[in-house]
């Protein structure tokens, strides 16, 4: 059956672009033929993820901090200035701040995990929904996680912040009522990666046995279905969470 997802002209802007789920969407949007704007706040891995794609990608890269509204501007203006549009925005950066429980918890780290994983969400979809809603078309897909759909111990701000970020895409999903703009967010499972290694870090937990499909997933998989709410192929989806948790939540 031949690939149906096609994003050729398409311009993809992504946050988080050095990091794991980020590099996986930017290397699967711009196979499918998207050109790309790669945003993080790690200088020296962005450029690395940017030079690993392909010339097609014609991919611009953006030192910015998502939290910071001056920066989530320039990011914006550098994409419009570049390529003159927005079709796709993975709204993507985020931090799993520390590993602890609530009466643990510092309030300066519960506070970091609150502005990366939801202003910075925020921020992002303020200033990339009016260059959408100029167009009447475009596709935003924030980065939640099952810690979105239910609770996690030890991890309840990162758990808090990502309910937050199924919120925020449900009600942006509203604003854009009656126009071409579609919002979505991908709820993750566990997925094989630095953000995973950290969690579980010194846990020993055979986390595998939790899962139907009986394995952690893979960036790629995650970038499959960013893929494909980016496309045209989900003309009718707005407002969702779609789990990529091989089962994880389904009892
Ligand atoms: N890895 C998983 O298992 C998993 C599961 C569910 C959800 N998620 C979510 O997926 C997203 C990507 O996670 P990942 O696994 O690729 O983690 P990662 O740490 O590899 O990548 C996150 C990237 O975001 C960047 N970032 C963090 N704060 C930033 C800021 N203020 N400004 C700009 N960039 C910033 C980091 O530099 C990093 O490159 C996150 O929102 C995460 O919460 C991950």
């Amino acid at each position: 059956m031949p690939d149906r997802i096609d994003l050729d002209g398409r311009v993809a802007v992504i946050t988080g672009a050095a990091g794991d789920l980020g590099r996986a969407a930017a290397n699967l949007l711009a196979a499918r033929g998207a050109r790309i704007v790669a945003i993080d706040r790690r200088e020296a891995d962005l450029k690395a993820a940017v030079e690993a794609l392909p010339a097609s990608a014609g991919a611009l890269a953006v030192a910015a901090d998502v939290t910071r509204e001056d920066e989530v501007k320039d990011y914006v203006r550098a994409a419009i200035d570049r390529f003159g549009k927005i079709d796709v925005f993975f709204n993507n950066a985020g931090i799993e701040g520390d590993v602890k429980k609530i009466t643990d918890y510092p309030i300066e780290s519960f506070r970091r995990v609150l502005e990366v994983n939801v202003v910075g969400v925020f921020l992002g979809l303020k200033h990339v929904l009016p260059v959408m809603l100029k167009r009447d078309n475009g596709s935003i897909i924030n980065t939640a996680s099952i810690a979105g759909l239910i609770g996690s111990a030890d991890i309840a701000v990162y758990s808090a912040s990502k309910h937050a970020v199924i919120g925020l895409t449900k009600s942006a999903a509203l604003e854009c009522s009656g126009t071409g703009v579609r919002v979505n967010c991908v709820c993750p499972g566990l997925i094989e990666s630095r953000m995973l290694s950290s969690i579980m870090d010194g846990r020993n937990e055979k986390i595998g046995e939790r899962i139907p499909a009986r394995r952690l997933g893979k960036p790629a998989e995650v970038a499959s279905i960013v893929a494909f709410l980016a496309s045209d192929e989900a003309n009718y989806v707005s407002g969702s969470s779609y789990t990529v948790d091989g089962g994880r939540t389904a009892s």
